[in-house]
């Protein structure tokens, strides 16, 4: 029944005295008539803010995860508030350095990067590449006896730790295509076989163990997990990766990112751990800091059984609620503080029954067609995983300071949609 929580709400929400919603002192309704919908808002101060208070906790180690949310805006913001930038793979690569962040605070990662990833990597001098086969530390050296520059690289390990998050995402588990086992001995195998290659400079071991994780007695489990493998070796770098949870409906609470900084130092400091220590943080740098505009096109009562709230997006902007079951809440942006009792399944445009944003979403009572509605928290794994399925046009994303919104994608146009065919 009652409004949305303001803790969904970017940091520098607001409501007026006529209950509409100002973020970054815009207002929103208002951002939605002038860019068109779907449409993400991404309130810049929030994303520095998470930016700065990573840096603060983890210095040069803090580093952002490109897939969360990527395009040349957003790698210059994190970039100048100080942080490197993890990319998975030569696309991200691509933007990043289009974006002008020097190489060096650049991470490599990937479970199958390809030798013309690889060979880009080395030349443009990437800060770290981060290992994670026997295959790639073959191509590896095949480049630099080709002539390339050795690289500076870490060897990505996994703990055997199951994270409590969806199985999708969880990736510190022994049966997992990323990294080298730790129980199985291959970890120490491919450390060993870095350390000797004259191709590389083995400068640390890294571990993610998942995604969205809310308990931070995971992370020290990893930690006390990883000790003894690590200390022996006495390498400079430790990357705890990333995978700090956010909350994204009410009743969820998430750790910040300086509690979790606050238990990683502890931990390592119990278990001897004195290598820096570096983590890289996607979705709790960007996942709250931005909401999505849809327009509200038809209202149908399905008597007896529900009714349907269909906007004009879907799946192709939003794949999280089919991908994995995720929730998200609703409002409406012209009457924040509304009480919202209504139920409704707010739903997509694609054609298939399982394309729903909202499966039971609450609303106020006089929600209309032509209504601008909101989802908070769709800042992170919404833009970078959107398609064209059903060839509906992916949306544009604006920043939003200081009651001014800065157009940073632009909305793929029709003809856009064609651009591809040879
Ligand atoms: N580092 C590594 C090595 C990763 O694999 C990931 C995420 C991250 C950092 C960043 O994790 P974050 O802090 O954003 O949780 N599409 C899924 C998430 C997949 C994450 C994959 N790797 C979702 O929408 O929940």
């Amino acid at each position: 029944m009652t409004p949305l929580r303001p803790g969904l709400l970017p940091l520098t929400a607001e409501v007026g005295a006529d209950d509409r919603l100002r973020v970054g002192g815009c207002d929103v309704v208002g951002l939605a008539a002038e860019h068109g919908t779907p449409l993400f808002v991404y309130d810049e101060a929030h994303l520095r803010s998470r930016a700065r208070e990573a840096v603060a906790a983890f210095g040069d180690g803090a580093t952002y995860a490109a897939k969360a949310f990527l395009c040349r805006a957003m790698a210059a913001l994190v970039h100048e508030e100080g942080m490197g930038i993890d990319v998975a793979s030569g696309g991200e690569l691509h933007v990043a350095l289009a974006a002008g962040v020097p190489a060096a605070r650049l991470v490599l990662h990937g479970n199958n990067k390809s030798e013309g990833e690889l060979a880009r990597a080395l030349s443009v001098g990437v800060g770290r590449i981060v290992v994670d086969s026997l295959d790639e530390l073959d191509r590896i050296e095949a480049l630099v006896a080709a002539g390339a520059p050795a690289p500076r690289v870490l060897v990505r390990i996994t703990p055997g730790v199951e994270a409590h998050t969806h199985v999708y995402v969880m990736t510190g588990q022994a049966d997992s295509k990323f990294g080298f086992g730790l129980a199985s001995g291959a970890a120490a195998d491919a450390v060993a076989r870095a350390q000797a290659s004259p191709a590389m400079d083995l400068v640390g071991v890294h571990a993610h163990i998942g995604s969205n994780v809310f308990l931070l007695s995971s992370f020290a489990q990893a930690v006390e997990v990883l000790a003894d493998f690590v200390v022996p070796l006495g390498l400079p770098e430790l990357v705890l990766g990333g995978g700090l949870g956010v909350a994204y409906v009410e009743g969820e609470d998430a750790p910040t990112i300086s509690e979790w900084a606050a238990v990683l130092a502890k931990a390592c400091a119990e278990a001897g751990i004195s290598s820096r220590v570096a983590v890289e943080p996607g979705r709790a740098i960007a996942a709250d800091a931005a909401l999505t505009l849809y327009t509200v096109g038809t209202i149908k009562e399905v008597a007896g059984i529900r009714t349907y709230v269909s906007v004009d997006g879907g799946m192709s902007d939003n794949p999280r609620p089919v991908l994995y079951g995720s929730g998200y809440e609703a409002f409406l942006p012209r009457a924040v503080a509304a009480e919202r009792p209504r139920s409704v399944r707010v739903v997509g445009k694609h054609c298939e029954s399982g394309d729903v944003i909202v499966h039971q979403a609450r609303v106020p009572t006089d929600l209309q067609v032509g209504d601008i509605l909101a989802t908070p928290v769709t800042g992170a794994y919404g833009h970078s995983m959107a398609s064209t399925y059903n060839k509906v046009p992916r949306p544009a994303v604006v920043f939003v300071a200081d009651g001014r919104a800065r157009l940073v994608v632009r909305r793929e146009t029709l003809d856009d949609l064609l651009r591809l065919d040879a």
